[in-house]
């Protein structure tokens, strides 16, 4: 089977997404699967990639460059699989089994992507166009979760044209200070911040409607962040738990990325069993009550009383080195490549 590998993309975390993909490319059994890259630039051109160019590249997002300069590529729905064709000579290059999204965010993570391949009627890795929608959408995740039963963070939601309704003394008295001002569609802590008076309030709404037409302003959940990585379809499988110890003020993109001393990531966490089980089971329920398959990390807030807070859900987790999602399947005894081969596999089902 021919797996294309489609990574970069429009959305605020494509340098996240090459370093994730560049993982990827590297754990993929190349004796059971042809691999095609396609690397999709800032402005949402597809081009076909010479793998030896790209894995050449510095795995760091500061330094990483890749010059998506192949060929411009549309792929086009084939009788059983798809083909690649060149779009300047409209020839067919190669055709295609599966696809594996490794695009973060917007167009990638949301669902659009998932769309535009299912009418390629071609079966692709991690989960389909509603859940993506939902679990890329921190507001819909929220509702759906509550729904459920499910404890997540308090909050007020804006749409763009409500931002002057947003009043500072009304937030303060409901939500209590700090507050975290995250964007709704957004990943890898692009756009967040934390506000701890009025004007850094201001900065932080005025940040995060750069990012998005919908902005959510939660407390600030007290409590270990921890986080569990789903695997599976029908019967999904949770792994050992993982703590993340930020070393700043939150768990930013730059202690994400870029200064590796911003967060001490703990793993497996140092916790009894009965929390490693709750958190386990709520992590399952979370997957399907948000109509997960494939892959998604649950991220949640375990407070002191030992109630667990969902914070968010990644359907398509971050593959880079420091990444949690393929770190706790190694340490639950499932290898990189084993992943690997497990999600595409759970493509075909
Ligand atoms: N959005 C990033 C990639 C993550 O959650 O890992
Ligand atoms: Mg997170």
């Amino acid at each position: 089977k021919t797996v294309a590998i489609l990574f970069g993309g429009k959305s605020a975390e494509h340098e996240v997404s090459l370093m994730s993909a560049k993982n990827v490319i590297e754990a993929i059994d190349r004796e059971a699967y042809d691999v095609v890259l396609i690397g999709v630039d800032k402005s949402g051109a597809w081009h076909l990639l010479d793998e030896s160019h790209y894995l050449n590249n510095p795995d760091d997002a500061k330094n990483i460059q890749l010059h998506l300069s192949g060929e411009a590529v549309a792929v086009i729905p084939g009788q059983s699989a798809a083909q690649i064709i060149n779009t300047k000579t409209q020839q067919p290059i190669k055709q295609i089994d599966v696809v594996f999204p490794v695009i973060h965010g917007t167009l990638g993570e949301d669902g659009s992507l998932q769309g535009l391949v299912r009418t390629l009627n071609l079966p692709f890795v991690g989960v389909d166009l509603l859940g993506s929608a939902v679990s890329m959408d921190k507001d819909f995740t929220k509702r759906l979760l509550k729904e459920q039963g499910l404890q997540v963070a308090s909050g007020r939601v804006y749409k763009s044209h409500e931002q002057c309704a947003i009043c500072f003394d009304d937030i303060k008295a409901s939500l209590g200070f700090p507050v975290f001002i995250k964007p709704a569609n957004q990943g890898s802590s692009v756009g967040v911040s934390k506000a701890t008076d009025k004007d850094s309030f201001e900065k932080a709404i005025k940040e995060a409607f750069l990012y998005d037409d919908k902005v959510l302003i939660e407390e600030a959940v007290r409590g270990r962040e921890v986080e569990c990585a789903v695997l599976g379809n029908e019967d999904p499988q949770a792994s050992v738990i993982g703590e993340i110890l930020p070393q700043t003020d939150f768990y930013s993109y730059e202690s994400k990325y870029i200064n590796e001393s911003g967060a001490v990531l703990s793993a497996p966490a140092d916790l009894t069993s009965a929390q490693v089980e709750k958190i386990q089971e709520q992590a399952v329920s979370v997957f399907k009550a948000l109509d997960c398959e494939g892959m998604a990390r649950v991220d949640f807030f375990l407070k002191e009383d030992d109630t667990l807070v969902i914070n968010e859900v990644n359907t398509i987790p971050g593959f880079t080195k420091i990444s949690m999602y393929p770190r706790l399947w190694m340490l639950s005894g499932l290898s990189y490549p084993a992943l690997i081969d497990t999600l595409i596999k759970l493509a075909f089902e």
